[in-house]
């Protein structure tokens, strides 16, 4: 069990305990698992896809018998997948209908400073801003969210996110799973309480409830063939480590930034806030009838249902023309780097003092810059959570880097592509290089367990 939160001060007086809260009765693989829909441009005019979209508050049932308040993108818990295309650029305009600030962020995007919805970027109750994407960066399975500083946890939590699917000629050219076989999968946690009704607090480590793009434990009904599953992790706080309960093959194939070098054949992927995994699952190896369970090892909950996460069944057979090559992208050869930093996350861990999250000892001050940039540089960061029983991971806004080293090793193939976010147990230390020569302007980085970037944990950097 490791916590994510010291208990006491402030914080834990609105944290449900950890132990002793009875989850609400949830059944197992009961409902079928939602397909998130694909977003629908307003206009497509000029080689420019062109969305509108309003926040806006709902209720809906999200356990059976109550309804929950959500906070959505049109509605929709999640948000609609953005499929866009290399070369082609995205605009949305977003109107808040909602009563707190937002901003929009594009999580993995290399999005110029104006569109990039930072925490301190907001759009006040009735406004409107317009978002420009040039997608110029390869393929990648991004992930848009609320950004506005202190609300971004909660606005998050209920509802204000949602994939962007960026594609290319390099990948369409790969014979993998396409269309309906190709599917979006975002797991995050949830607390209901005994009515089944959603709740939030922050710094609630320990929910009782995960959902699989939108339903509680649902299960997916699919063809004995291959699949390619884009798994998401958009819960806050919570980790996951993704198997299949009969111990069989997955393989992985991407990572946030786009392939993956060469896949890579596992029993399981481990996400952390934030962070994605393009994985296929061979299902023509069960006879038709058989259902596998998909688990989750990451135990830090009381709750007796943490161990599951959904269900595949496999109920009817399918052609598969498709297949996972052997090589699937060449990344280019990494720069001489041209400097380094060191950068440390830390919080307070002895329990008592009100959590306060820090990133180099300090609080986050939107009106600081913390790093200085130069445009063109190719950097190292050594990136250490100084924390003993407390993990982290950190993201970095504008940039896909490379993990150089985890411990002083080089990566396992989980970490051989590209990244924006990555995990950072207690007492890690990892090195990446990044390589900022696309915008100049002023970004931040953070731990994305989005309470610590709320209380400080997040930083900013300005590259000029
Ligand atoms: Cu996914 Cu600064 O965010
Ligand atoms: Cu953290």
């Amino acid at each position: 069990l490791v916590p994510l939160l010291t208990a006491g001060g402030a914080e834990a007086a609105n944290t449900p305990a950890p132990t002793g809260s009875a989850p609400p009765p949830v059944p197992l693989f009961t409902v079928p698992m939602p397909l998130i829909p694909v977003a629908r441009p307003v206009s497509t005019d000029g080689g420019v896809d062109t969305y509108e979209v309003t926040t806006r508050k709902v209720t809906k049932e999200i356990l059976p018998g109550t309804r929950s308040e959500l906070l959505t993108y049109d509605g929709q818990f999640p948000g609609a997948t953005i499929k866009a295309r290399r070369g082609r650029p995205v605009v949305i305009r977003q109107r808040n209908g909602l009563d707190v600030p937002i901003s929009r962020h594009l999580h993995g995007g290399s999005v110029q400073q104006d569109s990039d919805g930072g925490p301190m970027d907001t759009v006040d109750p009735g406004g409107e801003r317009v978002y420009t994407y040039a997608n110029k960066q390869p393929h990648a399975s991004l992930w848009y969210h609320d950004h506005a500083h202190h609300q971004e946890a909660e606005n998050v939590y209920r509802g204000l996110h949602g994939s962007y699917l960026l594609s290319d000629e390099a990948e369409d050219a790969l014979p993998l799973p396409k269309d309906a076989y190709d599917v979006v999968i975002q797991i995050s946690d949830a607390r209901f309480d005994a009515t089944g009704r959603l709740q939030y607090s922050m710094g609630d480590w320990a929910r009782n409830t995960l959902l699989v793009n939108g339903a509680p434990y649902p299960y997916f009904e699919v063809a004995a063939r291959k699949y390619r599953l884009r798994f998401a992790n958009t819960s806050n706080m919570r980790f996951f480590e993704l198997r299949l309960a009969d111990g069989g093959d997955l393989t992985q194939i991407g990572s946030d930034g786009g392939l993956l070098p060469r896949p890579h054949t596992t029993k399981s992927v481990y996400l952390s806030s934030g962070e994605r995994a393009d994985v296929v699952i061979d299902f023509s190896r069960y006879p038709v009838g058989t259902q596998v369970v998909l688990q989750n090892t990451v135990a830090w909950g009381p709750a007796e249902q943490v161990g599951q996460v959904m269900r595949f069944d496999v109920t009817h057979t399918a052609d598969d023309p498709s297949s996972v090559p052997s090589v699937l992208r060449t990344l280019p050869p990494l720069p001489a780097p041209t400097g380094s930093r060191t950068v440390v996350l830390r919080m307070d861990e002895d329990g008592r003092a009100a959590p306060k999250a820090y990133l180099d000892d300090k609080v986050y001050d939107p009106q600081r810059v913390d790093a200085f940039v130069r445009h063109g540089a190719s950097e190292i960061w050594t990136v250490t959570n100084a924390n003993t029983t407390i993990p982290h991971n950190f993201h970095m806004h504008l940039v896909q880097f490379r993990v150089i080293e985890r411990d002083g090793k080089a990566p396992g193939p989980a970490e051989s592509g590209l990244k924006d976010t990555v995990v950072l147990q207690p007492g890690e230390t990892v090195r990446l290089q990044a390589t900022f020569d696309t915008y100049a302007g002023t970004y931040v980085y953070h731990c994305h367990m989005l309470d610590h970037s709320a209380m400080g944990m997040m930083a900013t950097m300005k590259i000029a």
